[in-house]
């Protein structure tokens, strides 16, 4: 609530001239049956039809300029609808960005869609459009009836007393409409997150032909949707028929009781078709106030659920220090990372990568070896012991300098919908020369595709260009990490996807780059042969280390994998 308000503030422009337009609006709007009065009273009950013209062509401006006035009242109300809207969802964004990735297994995109589109338009929509149609109804409930009273007092009283038992009945009948705004709202998000899921799982649907589950599954959640907006609507009508019938027999007392007043002459007709449209301008906003209500409850339900992303704060917080210069230096000191259910997915691990220096690490699915990138990385944190990039503890550098120092390319390559060019620059800001582009390419085995595509190096890739294949995808993301210029790259079975002799030359590639340090996960002998230290991971634990030859000594795991992976070559 103290968020919208800081929004609203930076709009107050926008909402003086919308309240200032109103009041006018009200204002002239009230005039008309003054006018139609006058008409009635002075031109036709007394003869003077003279004076139908001096009446009659004032009234028509004041109606031409009610109609300017609302133009402009609703207009800014639409702008200040948007502005709010762009705020929120400029924050919002942001603060899903700077999250976490325990966040992102809380909250899935789908719904995370969901909240900075439906939600950030439904609060958005009330505070401009709906707040100040509100405001209007008081002013025009206030002004309209001190018209009535002041045209004719007894006249008023149908108006007077009906009126509030209506407003009474709209706001008794509300909290029921808040839970079912709530729950309409988070069927949106799970229609969201299930056509994210379906679409972005297009082929694996397709290929076991699961298309009729998945949009049962879909209709599931379309359907929860239309039973809650059918039960708001339900409460609507509810809310409106009784409504409507006290607000006819308001209109109807009220010419009852000026009919007899007329008759008695204590009043001129020209009073009576006035006590008569005052009434009725007293009837409609009565009758929105229970789309009113319902459209706060609705606003309401929506603002907690952005609250509720805005006010997370990540857990991986900003250390103190900043550092500008990388070497690579990595070392884990005595890393244990529990989960929630007390497994250990890392157990006790320790190693030193030195500056320039090769790790390689494997391990069966499972061991933990990505969870060693993303501590590295700093995407997550270790419960236990030490991680240091440059000797500095990670938790105490600043997220930037944890990160800035190592590329990582990682087991799902994600590649941005964009030319290859800006795809392999994303480390360095556009400032990337094409001689040290393409070398990093022809470094990654990518070059000789690229340079086939039509637009080579300019060509758009992703969902609205060109498709790559998934070793395609595999070595422009390794091409970007080369890019990079940063000192620690981190490969998470970054060639898993490449066939062996593509494999090889990336591997020759790599190895060209000596004075980078680097950690190679890998499922192949052959990619980490060659490191300085090899770990074999097996649940969370390091159970073997050293370096090839060290390791076949061992006859232990790596040495049973070797043989697997070269039955027919001779153990050196
Ligand atoms: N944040 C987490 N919460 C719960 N389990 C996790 C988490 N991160 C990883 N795991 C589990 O830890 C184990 C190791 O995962 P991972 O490092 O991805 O293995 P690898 O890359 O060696 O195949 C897996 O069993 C995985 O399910
Ligand atoms: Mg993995």
């Amino acid at each position: 609530m103290r968020r919208l308000l800081r929004y609203a503030r930076r709009q107050w422009k926008l909402y003086l001239t919308s309240i200032v337009f109103l009041v006018i609006g009200v204002y002239l709007n009230a005039l008309g049956p003054r006018y139609i009065k006058d008409i009635i009273d002075k031109c036709i009950v007394g003869g003077q039809g003279n004076l139908f013209f001096s009446i009659a062509i004032p009234m028509l401006v004041v109606y031409i300029i009610t109609g300017i006035a609302k133009y402009i009242q609703e207009f800014s109300s639409d702008c200040i609808s948007s502005a709010m809207q762009r705020c929120m969802r400029e924050e919002t964004f942001r603060s899903i960005l700077a999250e976490d990735q325990y966040f992102f297994r809380d909250n899935n995109p789908g719904e995370l869609m969901s909240r900075t589109k439906q939600d950030i338009e439904t609060v958005g929509f009330t505070t401009g459009f709906i707040a100040l149609f509100f405001i209007e109804i008081v002013v025009h409930v206030v002004y309209m009836s001190y018209c009535l009273i002041k045209i004719n007092p007894s006249g008023a009283i149908p108006a007077l007393v009906i009126m509030p038992i209506i407003a009474v009945l709209a706001i008794i009948s509300e909290p029921r409409g808040d839970k079912l705004s709530d729950k309409r709202s988070d069927d949106i998000a799970d229609m969201n997150q299930s056509a994210t899921e379906s679409l972005s799982g297009i082929r694996t649907v397709k290929a076991f032909g699961r298309e009729r589950e998945e949009s049962a599954r879909f209709d599931r959640r379309n359907r929860s949707f239309l039973k809650h907006s059918l039960k708001l609507d339900y409460l609507w009508a509810n809310w409106i028929t009784p409504m409507e019938a006290l607000a006819r027999i308001m209109l109807y007392l009220a010419i009852l009781l000026s009919g007899i007043q007329v008759i008695r002459g204590n009043m001129t007709l020209g009073e009576l078709s006035a006590v008569t449209s005052y009434t009725s301008e007293l009837a409609w906003p009565m009758m929105e106030l229970g789309w009113l209500l319902t459209e706060f409850a609705a606003a309401r339900a929506s603002l907690r659920k952005i609250s509720k992303i805005l006010d997370s704060k990540p857990k991986i917080k900003d250390g103190e220090k900043h550092i500008d210069s990388f070497t690579g230096d990595l070392e884990f000191d005595h890393v244990t990372l529990e989960v929630a259910d007390g497994r250990k997915v890392l157990d006790d691990v320790s190693f030193h990568l030195k500056s320039g220096k090769t790790l390689g690490i494997m391990g069966a699915t499972g061991s933990g070896k990505t969870t060693i990138a993303n501590l590295a990385m700093r995407f997550i944190d270790p419960t236990d012991g030490s991680i240091r990039s440059e000797g500095i503890d990670l938790k105490e550098l600043d997220l930037a300098s944890a990160r800035s120092g190592k590329a990582i390319v990682t087991q799902d390559t994600f590649l941005f919908s964009d030319t290859i060019t800006s795809n392999l620059d994303k480390g360095q800001k556009g400032l990337l020369e094409q001689d040290v582009l393409e070398q990093s390419a022809k470094d990654a085995a990518a070059h000789d595709f690229i340079s086939k595509l039509a637009e080579g190096y300019e060509t758009v890739i992703g969902e609205k260009g060109v498709g790559l294949s998934g070793g395609q995808k595999q070595r422009v993301s390794i091409a970007r990490a080369f890019a990079s210029g940063r000192p620690l790259l981190i490969f998470d079975d970054a060639t898993s996807a490449l066939d062996m002799e593509t494999e090889k030359k990336v591997q020759k590639a790599i190895r060209h780059h000596r004075n980078l340090t680097m950690m190679i996960i890998a499922h192949r002998i052959s990619a980490v042969r060659d490191a300085d230290e090899i770990i074999i991971l097996d649940h969370g634990k390091i159970v073997e280390r050293g370096n090839h030859e060290s390791l076949m000594a061992l006859k232990g795991i790596y040495y049973k994998t070797y043989m697997t992976q070269y039955p027919e070559e001779e153990v050196i």
